[in-house]
């Protein structure tokens, strides 16, 4: 693991960005694994102004998103479809048939897992990928105890985790308690990995992932077994380590 600390996320962000800008002007058809929540926005901001001032051409490149949420539609403003529309993908030229996100609707959800790891390998594999972390220490949507080595799947997530993404639904809402996800084993296999993390809350989950023991009560411990993983935090995150 390769950690780097900067002053606030903006330039945390703004660092991530220009990873991803690198990546792509070296290999213009990459694959990147994308993720969603609150903490790689910016990062996308960044990304689309690389975008409009020409520094980066995503015509030949393809995506995939690391989870989606069980039962919501692609227009649901809460589905992760729908926030990669708003937050990236209508804003860069991206082609949005080379964008992909698990199927929250398929009414096969064992078989919509497994055919997105086939879709992934069909492409080559992840290039880059990008993540967050929960506070719990999960990346994508694998909560702790999942396995290490896991693969694209549904699962059920914590109370905690749907606390904090209660924020997000109105209330009475249908919150999903189901989600489809990447797995821990499939994240591992991204050729790069650029974890994002931001502010106080976020520095338990941040220490025990890079401190703590490999263990699947902290899924993003993990991470300490890729070969090529940047940590990228601004310095509340990192704030005890
Ligand atoms: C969500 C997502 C994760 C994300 C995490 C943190 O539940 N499935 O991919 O990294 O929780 O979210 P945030 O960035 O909003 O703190």
């Amino acid at each position: 693991m390769r950690i780097v600390i900067k002053e606030n996320r903006y330039e945390a962000s703004a660092f991530a960005a220009e990873a991803i800008a690198l990546q792509l002007q070296q290999k213009p058809t990459s694959v990147l694994g994308l993720a969603t929540g609150s903490t790689p926005t910016l990062c996308y901001e960044q990304l689309i102004r690389l975008y409009k001032e020409g520094y980066v051409d995503f015509s030949q490149a393809s995506s995939f998103n690391l989870d989606e949420y069980h039962g919501l539609s692609p227009e649901h403003p809460q589905s992760y479809r729908y926030f990669m529309q708003q937050q990236l993908f209508d804003h860069i030229n991206i082609d949005v048939k080379n964008t992909h996100v698990p199927d929250g609707l398929n009414e096969n959800p064992i078989q919509a897992c497994s055919d997105y790891e086939d879709e992934i390998n069909a492409h080559g594999g992840i290039d880059i990928q990008v993540l967050g972390i929960g506070r719990n220490g999960h990346i994508g949507f694998n909560e702790p105890t999942s396995g290490l080595q896991s693969r694209t799947r549904i699962k059920t997530l914590t109370q905690s985790t749907t606390n904090a993404n209660s924020r997000f639904f109105g209330n009475g809402e249908f919150q999903p308690e189901l989600a489809l996800t990447m797995g821990i084993g499939t994240i591992l296999e991204a050729r790069k990995i650029l974890l994002l993390a931001f502010g106080e809350e976020k520095s338990q989950a941040v220490q025990t992932m890079i401190e703590g023991a490999l263990s699947a009560y902290c899924p993003a411990s993990a991470l300490q077994l890729h070969p090529d993983a940047i940590i990228v935090l601004d310095r509340d995150a990192a704030s005890r380590l």
